[in-house]
Formats: C-alpha cells, sequence, structure tokens
C-alpha cells in the first residue's frame, strides 16, 4: 500500500461555479460533479483545482491504496512508477529536488515549480516531444520524458491583451491616456501571466491567475507573446507595454526573452517595457537581467511588513518560505531603487484593507520605504472583497484618505491611492 493525494469537494461549500472546469488539470472538467463521498476519477492530487477554487471547497486527501505500475522513460532511463499521479510527483519519486523557489536557475536534478496548477511553466519538461507543464500532466504507460529543457524555447500561459485606461503599479503618475477614437482611452497595453506562487484570498486577477490550458489559453512562446502585444501596441496607439499576472517572473527565461523580443520588434526611443510584480523573486541577478533585457518600467508591490501580515495576506502557510518571499522583495525594491533609480522607473504598491492590516503597518511600511527613498512613486491599493475574501469590505474613499496621509506623514512625497471613485494623488 502506498500513499497517495485525492482531491475531494465538500458538498456543503461547492456552489457548482464551474471555475475548476477552467482552471486545472486535463482531468479536471470531468470530476467537478463528484460528491466529497466519492474519490475524483482519474485525478491525480496535483491540487491545481485546490488552490482554485473560490469557495475552498475542494480539499486533498491523502489515502493508502496499491496502485498499479506503469513504465516512463527520463531522460532516456527506464522506470516503474505507480499510475494515476503527475509527471512531477513521479519526478520527485525519482530523486528530482522539486523547489518552490531558488535564487540561481535550477540545476541539473532540480525542477522549479512555484505555482503548481499550470500557468508559469517553470516546471516545464518534454513529455513524448512536447513541452508541457509537469506539475498538472498525469503520467501515461510508455511516457517519455526529457529534463533537458535547456536549450529548446520556454512557453508560458498569457492572456488578456489589449489596451487599458489605467496603468499599473509601475505606471509613471504622470502617464495620461492618449486622446483615441476608441470608445476608451488606453495609457498602455497589457497581457497577464497565468500561475503564482502567492495564494492571497484577496488575489484581484484570481480569473486569471488560476486558470490554465483547460480554459483554452494556449501555451505561447516569448516571441509569440511579443508580437500580440506589440500588435496592440500599434493598434492602441500607445507608447507602453505592460505584463502583469499572476506573477509574471516566476518563469525566468520566458519572461527575459519576452523582454529582449518586445526591444526588437518595438526600436522606437517612446516605447516603455513595465514589468508588474510582487518582487518575491527577484534577486539582484534576476534584476540585472531584466534591466539588460530592456525593462524600463517596475511596480513591485510591498504587501507586508511583518511575516504574521504577510501570510495572512498572501495566504502562504509554510513560514520558512513565506519568510524568504518578504525578505525578497523588500530586498528588491531596496535593490532597484539604490541601483536602477536613474535608469528604470519604480513604483511601489501598498494592498490596503483593514482586515488584512493595520494603519500601524502601513505606517511603518511608509518609513521603510521612505528610508530607501522619499521620492519613489507610491500606491494605497484599495483591496476589495474578492475571490475567498469576499466577506469584506471595501475600504472607503475616507479611508484611503487617511492611508495616503499616513504614507505622506511618513516623508514619502509622491503618495496615490486607489479610491472607489479612482486614482487620488499628484
Ligand atoms: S509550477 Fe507547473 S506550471 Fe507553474
Amino acid at each position: 500500500m502506498r500513499r497517495f493525494k485525492v482531491a475531494r469537494v465538500s458538498a456543503e461549500r461547492c456552489v457548482n461555479c464551474g471555475f475548476c472546469e477552467n482552471a486545472v488539470c486535463e482531468v479536471g472538467s470531468a470530476f467537478r460533479r463528484q460528491t466529497a463521498a466519492k474519490t475524483a476519477v482519474g485525478c491525480t492530487g496535483c491540487g491545481a483545482c485546490v488552490l482554485a477554487c473560490p469557495y475552498e471547497a475542494r480539499f486533498l486527501e491523502v489515502v493508502q491504496e496499491e496502485r498499479a505500475e506503469i513504465q516512463i522513460k527520463v531522460d532516456g532511463e527506464r522506470f516503474a512508477v505507480p499510475e494515476g499521479i503527475t509527471v512531477l510527483d513521479a519526478l520527485e519519486m525519482l530523486g528530482f529536488k522539486i523547489l518552490p523557489f531558488k535564487e540561481e536557475p535550477p540545476s541539473e536534478g532540480e525542477i522549479l515549480a512555484p505555482c503548481r496548477t499550470g500557468g508559469c511553466w517553470a516546471c516545464a519538461v518534454i513529455i513524448d516531444g512536447e513541452l508541457k507543464p509537469s506539475c498538472v500532466t498525469p503520467v501515461r504507460e510508455g511516457m517519455e520524458i526529457s529534463t533537458n529543457v535547456h536549450e529548446i524555447e520556454p512557453k508560458r500561459i498569457v492572456s488578456g491583451f489589449q489596451g487599458h485606461p489605467v496603468g499599473g503599479v509601475g505606471t509613471p503618475h504622470w502617464v495620461k491616456p492618449v486622446s483615441s477614437l476608441l470608445f476608451y482611452a488606453p495609457v498602455e497595453v497589457a497581457c497577464f501571466a497565468h500561475g503564482c506562487n502567492l495564494r492571497c484570498p484577496t488575489c484581484q486577477n484570481w480569473s486569471i491567475t488560476y486558470s490554465a490550458s483547460v480554459a483554452g489559453h494556449n501555451p505561447l512562446k516569448p516571441e509569440e507573446a511579443a508580437r500580440i502585444i506589440t500588435f496592440e501596441r500599434r493598434m492602441n496607439r500607445v507608447d507602453r507595454i505592460a505584463i502583469s499576472g499572476g506573477e509574471c517572473t516566476l518563469n525566468r527565461r520566458w519572461l527575459l526573452s519576452f523582454l529582449e523580443a518586445l526591444k526588437r520588434m518595438n526600436r522606437d526611443k517612446n516605447a516603455r517595457f513595465h514589468v508588474d510584480t510582487n518582487g518575491t523573486f527577484l534577486t539582484r541577478a534576476y534584476i540585472d537581467d531584466l534591466v539588460d533585457a530592456g525593462m524600463t518600467d517596475i511596480g513591485v508591490d510591498v504587501k507586508a511588513l511583518h511575516l504574521e501580515t504577510f501570510m495572512r495576506i498572501t495566504g502562504l502557510r509554510e513560514e520558512s518560505l513565506a519568510s524568504c518571499f518578504l525578505k525578497n522583495e523588500w530586498d528588491a525594491l531596496k535593490y532597484l531603487i539604490d541601483r536602477y533609480a536613474e535608469k528604470v522607473f519604480v513604483g511601489v504598491g501598498i494592498p490596503y484593507n483593514a482586515s488584512l492590516i493595520s494603519l500601524e503597518e502601513v505606517r511603518e511600511i511608509g518609513e521603510r520605504i521612505a528610508s530607501i527613498s522619499e521620492d519613489v512613486q507610491v500606491c494605497a491599493l484599495d483591496y476589495r472583497p474578492e475571490f475567498r475574501r469576499r466577506d469584506i469590505v471595501k475600504p472607503s474613499y475616507e479611508e484611503m484618505l487617511v492611508v495616503k496621509k499616513t504614507l505622506e506623514e511618513c516623508g514619502l512625497r509622491c503618495v496615490l491611492a486607489q479610491t472607489e471613485f479612482g486614482r487620488i494623488g499628484p
């Protein structure tokens, strides 16, 4: 008897919203209607539906059972593994080290798997000749897997290519919408990378973050995504191209190649390349690479100062990982400002909702940012009821004014606040 993970559905919590049909692995749509009493047929226990369910109606259970073994080939060697597991789990059984984060690109014998929902494709390996995400792909009899992916072009799921009338955290406040013949006036064009390493219960873009291949989004090579967004730039007649998420930094090779392709396709001096990120994956070397690849504008969310708050906001349960990510986002912000303030526009986002973070901590965040730079653009983001925190109340206009004033009292000279009536600030 061996132990396996299996997804279950809580009949009390499931409202039949159907999101898991669009969000999960190859077998996901087949088991939406399973009840808590049954084992999901064909479930590999990948956990993508558990992370994606907006009602927390799914959970993983460990079961002990006999399973038949199947033969697979990994990097030319034949192995027997139990049926009904993911390729990632099979690789782990065979001795590969699976990592949620690594400062350097993974070395031989290591697989980076930060999102586990089939979005980022950082975990992708070659399966029967085709690049596929190992975290949501089931093993099959006779499957041939190659982990040597460093020579081939990366892919990931990116969608939502279009113009936007408001910018992101990394959009300078002085950028105004271009006058347009379209029904809206865009400030930039943007696209969104699926998959995230954080599990924020107030995720503001959850339908993209947690939906991947089953939703009909094709994985794109960097060049393909760059071509689509460049076309959108021309159609919308803007200078700015942005990528956000989900979390766009999880697949480093993809993002760097995307920026390089954008730079090649947009050679005019007005073109700006903007990345919005939670900053948790940004090491110094990664930031250097992004700037070298062409990034001109970056928005970094700092979600908290204290670990307890950070874990509440991000939904991370593992303290050591959360602590590493919290440190990374602050280190990244300081490094960006200290090293690249002249070359790169830096914006900082601070999510605010009284049920998530105290004004006291917002003040501490403001003081810490001001100790790095008093001139950096800071935007307080009003976190609305979303995803798994539909019980919270969106901060009022007056509350956001208090947050703005609190940050200004810390010495910050360029504070914006997102409010129910739009963005206020300089
Ligand atoms: S970890 Fe597998 S797609 Fe992101």
